[in-house]
């Protein structure tokens, strides 16, 4: 059965880049929606039954027995980073999500960037997908942007529009890096051998310096064929042949100082990454490789999109994500590729994934029930030895976007809208934290029962967090469970923190909360946290040496036996810096952070009517950089109608 769900999907993925290559469709505008839908499906508010309890129910009390030191413990993961759950943003969508060019950056994607690197010390963001392949260099587009969809895709046998960019784009990649620590992972074209066009490697080199992470070498080059981007016979030793011919270009090139951040293979999962492996690919190009990487989507909605292949019904397939086999089952395949990675000292990158392909689906993609899917599956692939995992985001007409932006010209900054997996990103970044040394370990405890399972976490050798995951839906509290954790070799504290993340129900979309906050329903996100942070008590037993943890169904439970960095002091101010164009405004570290930035750099002719209010603010200078940003936005979003839309 597994084959055959992934043999169909192999067929299927060819669809996928028609899905990714699309911008943002303004509400009302419905390009290929999927049946039924009457709004686009970033806003779908379809609400699925949550799964039958089984019979018999999962026992609702166990005990985990953790060592207090990493000593001796085998099985745990190699030391994870806070960045480990990234973003992966297509390049057709940049303009939509991150601004128009280097000096309109969008307000409430800075406050959703400094949510995650506040908690996990950084972020890692791809820009590219299928439309990196064609990308091209131009000196100039008009209106002062930075990036555009060339209209007529000639070359191109599947019609996936190549994007143009200028130099800018990497300018506004520096200056938000410049505001909250994100670095970058950016792809090369790769459609044309006998021409690279390296621009797009010199620009990131020069202008991104540092926060460069790597540069992608193909896109799932094991669906090229079917594409028709390279011959029907394309194999493995052709993608590595192909590789060798760009590495030896990219030695020619003297506008290049870094040629050792390479990334491939990127599969899709049509090739086994073994297949690559055998050709010898790691050792040939150690000192070119700066990461191993493969991109994975558990499962297709290509009929419901596209009338291709089989029919998925997501009431149907709704408890598949439901269960902790999901997350085992999609990385068991990459054991083989993770050890090999680790032998040969690179990380091994999970490059794009989402729940499904062709959108995902409504009623799971963006459900309290795929969050919960989401930062399950994202703790087994670092459990997994994977050193990050980027969530694919698309634009509008897509199901699983962490965060979507404003849907139409509306000229107001907080009608974004988070996903689901937005929750996920978060929880992953406190549970990593900070200092680079977390490892991560599936307990297995329960009788390693699906709908309950738990992780460890060591962070500088000693036992800090339990992840706590209770995947059922009981209103009733009947199967809320409590878990015992048992510490050997090592005292409890006198109590833990746990922080819960919340909903109703698996289903629901709208009432998640992480440790009490919410970033809000659709159409009413700025990007800051709503709400008071609620982190709860509980007192350990010290003389039987356990701490008891209740976890709904359905939820999830974070408990710290450690001190943690207090995030509650992270405020987002609603009062200081707004005026009259609503309640938002950027993160006060992004404020303080560009607080240094010269008017020159950042100033626009700006018609907005705060700034006439600004002279009265006691905290002009933060609050002029900020209306900067909120007359950027509103040109922004008077022009999302432009350029992206199929
Ligand atoms: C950004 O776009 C604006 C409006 O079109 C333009 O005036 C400005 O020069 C552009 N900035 C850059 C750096 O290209
Ligand atoms: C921000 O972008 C401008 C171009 O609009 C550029 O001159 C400036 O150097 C950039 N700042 C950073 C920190 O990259
Ligand atoms: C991850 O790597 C560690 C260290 O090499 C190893 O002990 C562990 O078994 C690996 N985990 C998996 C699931 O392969
Ligand atoms: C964690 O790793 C990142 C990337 O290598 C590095 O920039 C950062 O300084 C490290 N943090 C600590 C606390 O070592
Ligand atoms: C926004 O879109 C509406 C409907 O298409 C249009 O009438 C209006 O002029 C647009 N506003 C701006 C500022 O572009």
């Amino acid at each position: 059965m597994l084959v055959f769900v992934v043999s169909i999907f192999s067929v299927l993925h060819a669809a996928v880049a028609a899905v990714t290559v699309y911008g943002q469709i303004p509400l009302g505008v419905t390009t290929a929606p999927a049946p039924g839908a009457t709004v686009p499906a970033a806003y779908n508010d379809t609400v699925l039954n949550p799964p039958a309890i089984p019979d018999p129910a999962p026992s609702t009390a166990f005990t985990l027995t953790l060592p207090a030191s990493s000593t001796g413990v085998t099985g745990l993961s190699i030391p994870i980073h806070g960045t480990f759950f990234g973003f992966s943003i297509e390049m057709s969508v940049i303009e939509q999500l991150m601004g128009r060019n280097s000096s309109y950056i969008q307000v409430p994607l800075l406050n959703l960037f400094s949510n995650l690197v506040e908690r996990g010390g950084g972020l890692h963001v791809r820009v590219g997908g299928n439309t990196q392949e064609y990308a091209y260099y131009v000196p100039e587009l008009p209106n002062g942007k930075m990036i555009a969809k060339e209209l007529s895709a000639t070359n191109n046998p599947t019609k996936t529009p190549a994007v143009t960019y200028t130099q800018d784009l990497f300018y506004m990649l520096s200056n938000i890096s410049s505001l909250v620590n994100v670095k970058w992972y950016i792809g090369v074209p790769f459609n044309d051998t006998s021409n690279f066009r390296f621009e797009i490697v010199e620009y990131s080199d020069a202008i991104l310096g540092d926060n460069l992470l790597g540069m992608q070498v193909g896109n799932e080059p094991d669906l090229y064929a079917r594409h028709q981007h390279r011959p029907d016979t394309y194999g493995p030793q052709d993608y590595v042949n192909d590789f060798g011919l760009l590495v030896a270009a990219l030695a020619a090139d003297t506008n290049v100082t870094t040629r050792n951040n390479l990334i491939g293979p990127s599969l899709a999962g049509t090739w086994t990454p073994e297949s690559v492996w055998d050709t010898g690919f790691v050792d040939k190009f150690a000192s070119s490789l700066g990461a191993l990487s493969v991109e994975h989507y558990p499962i297709d909605n290509c009929f419901a999109r596209y009338g291709v292949g089989t029919l998925h019904d997501p009431q149907t397939i709704f408890p598949n994500f439901l269960t902790h086999a999901a997350a085992v089952g999609a990385c068991s395949k990459y054991l083989g590729s993770s050890a090999l990675a680790q032998a040969s000292g690179k990380p091994f990158l999970m490059f794009e994934t989402n729940s499904a392909s062709c959108g995902g689906f409504p009623g799971i993609s963006n459900s309290f029930g795929g969050a919960l899917w989401a930062l399950d599956y994202g703790l087994q692939m670092a459990y997994s030895n994977f050193s990050g995992a980027l969530f694919h985001i698309g634009g509008q007409n897509v199901y699983y976007n962490p965060f979507t932006a404003a849907p139409t010209n509306i000229s107001r900054y907080y009608d974004w809208t988070v996903g689901a997996p937005y929750y996920a990103a978060i929880v992953s970044a406190e549970i990593f934290g900070k200092t680079n040394t977390s490892q991560i370990l599936d307990l297995l405890g329960n009788d390693a029962n699906d709908l309950t399972p738990q992780y460890g976490i060591y962070e500088n050798g000693a036992l800090a967090r339990v992840a706590l995951f209770n995947y059922m839906t009981d209103p009733t509290g009947a199967n809320d469970y409590k878990a015992t954790i048992s510490v050997t070799g090592g005292a409890v504290p006198a109590s833990v923190q746990v922080k819960y993340l919340l909903s109703d129900s698996v289903s629901t979309k709208n009432n998640i909360t992480w440790a009490n906050q919410t970033m809000g329903t659709k159409f009413t996100v700025d990007g800051r946290f709503k709400g008071d942070m609620n982190i709860v008590s509980i007192p350990c037993d010290t003389n039987a040496n356990t701490c008891v943890v209740s976890v709904p169904a359905p939820g999830f439970a974070l408990v710290s036996l450690v001190a943690e960095p207090d995030i509650s002091t992270v405020t987002f101010s609603t009062t200081a810096y707004t005026n009259v164009a609503g309640t938002a405004t950027v993160a006060p570290e992004v404020l303080q952070t560009s607080n240094g930035m010269s008017g020159k750099d950042w100033q626009i002719g700006s018609t907005s009517k705060s700034r006439k209010s600004g002279a009265h603010s006691l905290r002009r200078a933060h609050y002029e950089v900020m209306e900067v940003w909120l007359a950027a936005t509103v040109v922004l979003l008077g022009l999302v109608t432009e350029g992206f839309i199929a």
